[in-house]
């Protein structure tokens, strides 16, 4: 599939399957370098971190359970305001455990950065983030994110994982959205 058979939505690829496959390998090894003899609670951010979290856990070899929030930051269409509300809290006591938060996308960066706050006041061991992709034109605050794949242009992009009112996220790349679906 390419953003061609995607009609008129789609403007172009901007990081293909295989791009995306390779970049979690080295994702992987260097995690698994920095944990190495420990074990790993994941939490994904629901629902735009399902993608690279079923196949970043699948690339390591460090012990690794699996969690998820699903937390919604108020705002409308395409903006993050930083106000976020919990929908879905986890299910694993963070007590002394070393948590990886994988992420999709760090935008502005308001939402992670209430996320660690959060994650960091119920006592682990150890709080990093593992993002696919980031905006660094759009970021709004300093945040410590450990391992970054692709920091990309401040564009609104779609595909593997990330949606546009819920579509595209099956999409095995990530392309960016035409402006005329979103502008008019
Ligand atoms: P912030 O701005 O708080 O972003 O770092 C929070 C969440 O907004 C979503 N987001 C996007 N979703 N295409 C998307 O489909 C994008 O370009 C985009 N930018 C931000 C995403 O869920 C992120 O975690
Ligand atoms: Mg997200």
């Amino acid at each position: 599939m390419d953003a061609g058979d995607l009609g008129r939505d789609l403007d172009r690829v901007l990081i293909s399957e295989e791009q995306l496959r390779e970049k979690t390998k080295e994702l992987a090894k260097a995690v698994d370098a920095d944990y190495a003899g420990k074990e790993l609670l994941l939490v994904g951010v629901l629902k735009g971190a399902i993608m690279v979290m079923a196949d970043l856990a699948r690339a390591l070899h460090t012990p690794a359970e699996m969690d998820w929030m699903a937390i919604s930051s108020y705002g409308s269409g395409t903006k993050s305001s930083g106000v976020v509300r919990i929908l879905k809290d986890l299910d694993t006591d963070l007590e002394g455990r070393h948590v990886l938060v994988v992420e999709d996308i760090v935008d502005s960066g308001l939402t992670l950065s209430w996320l660690l706050g959060n994650l960091k006041s119920r006592g682990p061991a150890s709080v990093e983030v593992c993002a696919m992709l980031r905006k660094p034109a759009a970021q709004r605050i300093e945040l410590d994110v450990r391992y970054v794949g692709f920091d990309i242009p401040n564009e609104f992009v779609v595909g593997y994982g990330l949606d546009y009112a819920e579509k595209y996220r099956n999409l095995p790349f990530v392309g960016t959205l035409a402006p005329h679906v979103y502008s008019s």
